[in-house]
């Protein structure tokens, strides 16, 4: 008699990637991380079933392996360096052609000189479409898998860039920007963009309908309140109504910016406190995603620790705008949940090794400036830690920690591949790899060469 239950990888379709090097990062129960490094190794993939995509095993390259797996499709990255697919926790689409326009300029003025009426332009279908794929296809092209993306603020670009993310097999999660009270003192001229809260909502519902899960679970619809300088405290509590009927994540901004802040005391005098605002109108839980939260005072840090909300680092654009800097070593001691994003149009680049460097430069500063031995050592950043945020800890942020951000078995295999000549010219050796960790965090994102999303190829040079 056949014995059917004898081994239930062999009776799957595989694929099976061969991998010179494999950098994984890690955390520890202490929050310490560490980036693993693996030679020649493989990795077997499923290809079919409830399981497609998943990672199944994972040892060591050889003779054996080979024998098991001789009816799978190879893939071979036996010369490459393979790390997580990067996934950038915080973009906005419409910004992608304004890309680093602001130097100089702080956040309130851009918005309304640049930002904004950019975004307007989004009434056009067709440049929707030509600036969303643009965005895909940039983005992988440096490595990223997952994007959490601002939408235009208007229904049918936001539909048109969702439609336009399904084929490219990306993870795209995404909404469109809401908002309804631009006042004229800060935004003259563009009191045209203010929806309703009636068509806020809807829209969002409708987006919900047609794109949450669909892309085999690759697209999902994110609330996404701009902020509350624009923001009524009515649509607020009907976006957390919404968000909670369908159990989505909402996304916003946070003190980035010292006038926000004072616009936001200006618009709220009972509640004083910018965290305050969010927490009274239902958006201050686990499943709300804080852009920059740079500015919290430690009331306000206090308030984001109880309720652990996921908190997202955009260090260039932060440069740009001259926002300040994220104490990420604060938050990394309280175990808050970080991720890193690329912040683009304030971000001049889509690339997320671009934003570990510069994370990693502005933890420094921060340390360098601080009184000696005032902040522990511990929780600076370095290069592996920075790989760390650009992976697990934004998939953490989106709550998609437990299916992608590292390689382990049963999690869905989203890569990044880099061809190491182009990192360090000819003079590479895969069993240095301190070396090309630190080249990939250092090159703007040069070197990549290929990228997957569930196992399936999204992106070749
Ligand atoms: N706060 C509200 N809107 C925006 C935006 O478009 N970019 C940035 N960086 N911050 C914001
Ligand atoms: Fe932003």
């Amino acid at each position: 008699m056949v014995n059917f239950k004898k081994s239930n990888i062999f009776m799957h379709i595989m694929k099976v990637f061969k991998v010179g090097l494999l950098l994984n990062p890690v955390k520890d129960e202490d929050g310490k991380i560490d980036v693993r490094s693996y030679r020649d190794f493989y990795i077997a993939v499923e290809t079919s079933g409830n399981n497609k995509g998943n990672i199944v095993e994972v040892g060591r390259a050889d003779l054996s392996s080979q024998q098991k797996y001789a009816d799978a499709e190879v893939i071979d990255l036996s010369k490459k360096v393979v790390t997580p697919g990067f996934v950038d926790a915080h973009a906005h689409l419409p910004q992608k052609r304004i890309m680093g326009t602001s130097s100089g300029v702080e956040l309130l003025p851009w918005l309304n000189e640049t930002t904004l009426p950019e975004e307007k332009r989004f009434t056009n279908l067709e440049y929707a479409a030509e600036v969303a794929d643009e965005t895909y296809k940039d983005a992988v092209s440096v490595g990223t898998t997952t994007m959490c993306l601002f939408g235009p603020p208007l229904y049918e670009a936001t539909d048109v860039a969702f439609e336009r993310a399904e084929p490219t097999g990306l993870r795209i999660l995404m909404g469109m920007t809401l908002l309804d009270e631009l006042s004229e003192d800060l935004f003259p001229e563009h009191q045209s963009l203010n929806q309703t809260i009636d068509h806020a909502v809807e829209s969002t519902e409708e987006l919900y309908r047609r794109w949450h899960g669909k892309a085999e679970g690759r697209l999902q619809v994110v609330p996404t309140p701009r902020f509350a300088v624009c923001c009524s405290m009515d649509l607020m509590k009907e976006v957390a109504k919404l968000a909670e009927k369908y159990e989505l994540l909402i996304q916003t901004h946070l003190t980035e910016n010292l006038g926000e802040i004072e616009a936001i005391k200006a618009r709220f005098p009972d509640l004083k406190l910018y965290e305050r605002v969010y927490q009274e109108a239902g958006l201050m839980h686990s499943k709300m995603i804080f852009a920059h939260v740079i500015h919290s005072t430690p009331e306000g840090q206090a308030l984001l620790r109880k309720y652990g909300p996921g908190l997202v680092h955009c260090p260039i654009s932060n440069e740009i705008l001259l926002s300040g800097k994220m104490p990420v070593h604060e938050y990394r001691k309280q175990r808050m949940r970080i991720g890193l994003a690329t912040d683009i149009g304030a971000g001049d680049t889509l690339s997320m090794q671009a934003n570990i460097q510069k994370a990693v430069e502005f933890s420094r500063d921060l340390y360098d400036q601080a009184p000696s031995d005032t902040l522990d050592p511990r929780w600076q950043l370095d290069f592996k830690s920075g790989l760390y945020l650009a992976t697990q800890g934004s998939a953490d942020v989106l709550h998609l920690g437990d299916k992608i951000g590292t390689f382990k078995i049963g999690k869905q295999f989203d890569a990044t591949v880099f061809d190491p000549e182009q990192l360090c010219g000819e003079e590479y050796d895969l069993k240095e790899p301190t070396q090309l960790l630190e080249k990939i965090c250092t090159q703007r994102g040069k070197g990549v060469e290929q990228a997957y999303v569930a196992g399936n190829q999204v992106y070749s040079v």
